[in-house]
């Protein structure tokens, strides 16, 4: 397996912050680079509004590539949800790539709440269904509140309101790398053997200090995983790079 993940999250499209020039020229870049598939970690929207989604799908539509989408908790404002899936489909989701790799999307949203949450029953479907693949096939899962708390973004407010019973699934379950966005903040830890990331955000003037808006680049082979952070016309850098083979010692590289 040799794969390219591009995640972009937090695009907030129609806030009075969105910056379209970002998000063009994000999507720009990405069409360069010529990743696998794309990942979009929620907050399209700022509202949830029907207009926000039609500009949003818009955008969404110049990625060369396939884009898988989870809403975040901008985006089922005002019942906002049922625009979601009409323009970007399902809300939760299960991706096989032949046998080599799994991607399950989420979703973590209450409605007209910031908070998260992924719930009881939700929970033992996901612990059921990553119980039920191989651990010799990559398992990604998708979410957009974060799992773990993010450093740089100031007081923390909504970490997923039951990520002790998530956090054990996933890594109970195997779970390779799960991607998540909502703070605008790109981070990187390893729990056990998984890895948690989050992105930044690709296109809103909302993010902190000295972050600038940026995406994630994901590199996977048998043998690793290598997760850059990309800012939009800017530098590279690496958050982590780790072996991902059952039994071997993970190492970060760079946080
Ligand atoms: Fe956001
Ligand atoms: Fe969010």
């Amino acid at each position: 397996m040799d794969l390219t993940i591009a995640q972009i999250s937090d695009i907030h499209v129609g806030q009075i912050n969105f910056l379209p020039e970002k998000l063009d020229a994000a999507i720009d870049e990405i069409n360069s680079l010529d990743p696998d598939l794309v990942i979009l970690s929620g907050d399209i929207t700022m509202m949830g509004f029907k207009d926000e989604y039609i500009e949003a799908k818009k955008y969404v539509d110049k990625i060369d590539k396939r884009v898988l989408v989870i809403p975040g908790n901008h985006d089922v404002r005002y019942m906002g949800h049922i625009y979601f899936q009409k323009y970007f489909g399902r809300r939760e989701w299960v991706h096989k790539f032949s046998d080599e790799l799994c991607i399950i999307g989420l979703d973590t949203s209450l409605p007209d709440l910031d908070e998260g949450s992924l719930g009881r029953g939700k929970q033992k479907w996901l612990r059921r269904k990553l119980n039920g693949i191989s651990n010799s096939c990559c398992k990604i899962v998708v979410m957009h509140h974060h799992l773990v708390p993010v450093p740089m973004t100031g007081r923390e407010r909504a970490v997923l309101s039951d990520a002790g019973d998530v956090l054990d699934i996933l890594t109970q379950g195997g779970v390779d790398l799960c991607l998540s966005g909502h703070r605008h903040t790109p981070y990187a830890w390893i729990v056990n053997n998984t890895a948690v990331v989050t992105a930044g955000s690709t296109s809103t003037k909302k993010v902190r200090a000295t972050i600038n808006q940026s995406y994630n680049i994901i590199r996977l082979t048998d043998e690793h995983i290598r997760v850059e952070k990309k800012d939009v016309s800017g530098d590279k850098k690496l958050m982590a790079e780790y072996n991902k083979i059952k039994g071997k010692n993970y190492v970060i590289t760079k946080s």
